[in-house]
This record gives structure tokens, sequence and C-alpha cells, in this order.
């Protein structure tokens, strides 16, 4: 079955980014040209998704402003290629009412998913190449929810969901088991979730009770732990670069890279950074 629609939570808190995110969603932090929710909704539609829920809150509604039709003449440079996908895609917007955490969050996108596949992007991460495509090309060969992971060092364990799994083809593995921000000691892998994911609608099934996890807050993690040990789901190795732009650091790593790669500045960013002492 073909993914026709994604999911996009973009709920959270953006507290690593303060005080940038005093008074604007982490999602609307800009990354060169375009905020990084623009990336996300950019890597659904070249994944062949037409229509995307976005799971906003409270203090998020430059989000939906932003995916506005605008007032901008249509030919602006800048704003071209947004108009062009807005015009293939629609964009749905749902709030979640009270922050209970990821798992919570994707609660919110049942009735919109119905009874097809999804994907589901964070809403503050970027993937270079995009990941999203791939994932939709692993669900089409094998049919169940993938999830996609990537290697990190030890100290990053703890930041992030780490799976258990048997290699069945070179990087896609058959997920035995997950934990949501292990400590180093318990971490079954060094394999983390990235924030990509394809997921059939039985997921809805498995969140529907579950009890609060890791801090106290209905993880997405523990539901696709559950699923894994009744259904089929995979993980699949990551190997682009991803961006966590709910930390500053990779923020500013992100802007260096796609600055360096861009038509209009990377030439002249590139002897900038050059002489620079
Ligand atoms: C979420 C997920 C976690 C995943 C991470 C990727 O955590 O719960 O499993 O590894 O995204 O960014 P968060 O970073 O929102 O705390």
């Amino acid at each position: 079955m073909k993914v026709k629609k994604a999911v996009i939570p973009a709920a959270g808190y953006g507290t690593r980014m303060l005080p940038i995110t005093k008074a604007q969603p982490k999602e609307m932090v800009p990354v060169v040209h375009k905020p990084v929710i623009q990336y996300v909704v950019e890597e659904a539609y070249y994944s062949g998704i037409r229509e995307i829920l976005i799971i906003t809150g409270k203090h998020k509604r430059a989000i939906e402003d932003h995916f506005d039709r605008g007032d901008l003449p249509k030919k602006e440079e800048y704003t071209e290629e947004l108009e062009r996908i807005l015009d293939e895609v629609s964009i749905f917007f749902v709030r979640q009412k009270e922050q209970r955490g990821l798992g919570d969050a994707v609660k919110y996108a049942e009735a919109f998913v119905d009874d097809e596949p999804f994907a589901l992007l964070l809403g503050d991460n970027i993937t270079i190449p995009p990941c999203t495509e791939m994932l939709v090309n692993v669900f089409a060969r094998y049919g169940g929810s993938v999830i996609a992971v990537e290697r990190v060092p030890r100290e990053r364990i703890p930041l992030h969901g780490i799976i258990k799994g048997s290699e069945l083809d070179k990087g896609i593995y058959r997920i035995e088991d997950m934990i949501e921000k292990p400590r180093v000691e318990e971490a079954p892998s060094d394999l983390a979730v990235l924030g990509r994911y394809v997921l059939t609608p039985e997921i809805f099934d498995y969140l529907k009770n579950l009890k609060p996890g890791y801090g106290g807050e209905i993880q997405l993690t523990d539901a696709l732990r559950d699923m894994a040990k009744e259904k089929d789901v995979y993980g699949m190795l990551y190997n682009g670069r991803r961006y966590d732009i709910g930390n500053k650091l990779e923020w500013l790593k992100a802007n260096v890279e796609i600055a360096l790669g861009d038509v209009e500045l990377g030439r002249e960013f590139k002897e900038w950074l050059a002489n620079l002492r």
C-alpha cells in the first residue's frame, strides 16, 4: 500500500533553544533560507506525500501562518517552491491540548490517518538526503512499520530511543525491543531512533492504553516496543546527515553545511569561512 499521508508533530517546547524560542516555535527557527518545518514538509512532499497533518499546540500559531497562502506575489523567488507545494498538498492542523509526550501527540492523528500507513516526521529535524523516501521504499518492500535509525556515540545514547534488533538484510533490522532514552549501561545497541518513521495504523491500538514512560510522558517508543513484540517492525539504518534543530550546536552546523551548498550564497560564504580566524 502506498504511503500518501504524513504526520508532523510540532507541539514540544524548544527549551534547549531558549531564548530563541521564547516567543516563537522551535519549528520556525530559520536554517539559511527557510524555517526548519518547511524542510520537513518538503521532505514529505518529495517522498510522494500529498496530505499532511501538523500537530501543534500553544504558541505555535506561526506555523499555521507560514503554510497559509500569504500575501506575497506568486512569483516571489523565495516562496515560489513553497507555493507550488501548497498547490499540490493539503495541510491540516490539530492542537495537542496538553504536552503529554510524543506518543500522546501522535494519538491526535488517528482520525486523519484512518486505516492507511503514514509517514511520521519530527518537526525539528532535517535529514540530508531526505530519509522519508528511503523509508517509503523499505515499507513497500517489507510491508511492516519501519523506523529510521543511526549509529550514535556513547554519550548520545541517553538522548534517544535505542533499538535491539537482528540484521535481516544489509542495514535492515527486525526490531525485537526498544528503550526510550536508556542509560549507556542498559542500552541494547548504539542504533538510535532519529525521528523518521513509516507506521501502520495499528500503532494507535498500542498507544491507546499506554502508561506514561520516560520523563512521565506517553512515549511513542513504548508503543513501538509493544507493537514489535507482536508484529513485524523494522529498523532502517540511515547513513545520511541528520540535524536536530532543537539543539544549538546542531543548528549552527546545519546552517553552515546548507549555506555552503547553496547556489546563491555558497561560493562567497565558503571564501569568507576559509579566511575566518
Ligand atoms: C524523540 C523520540 C526519541 C528519538 C528522538 C529523535 O525524543 O522520543 O525516541 O530518538 O525524538 O530526535 P525527543 O528528542 O523529542 O526528546
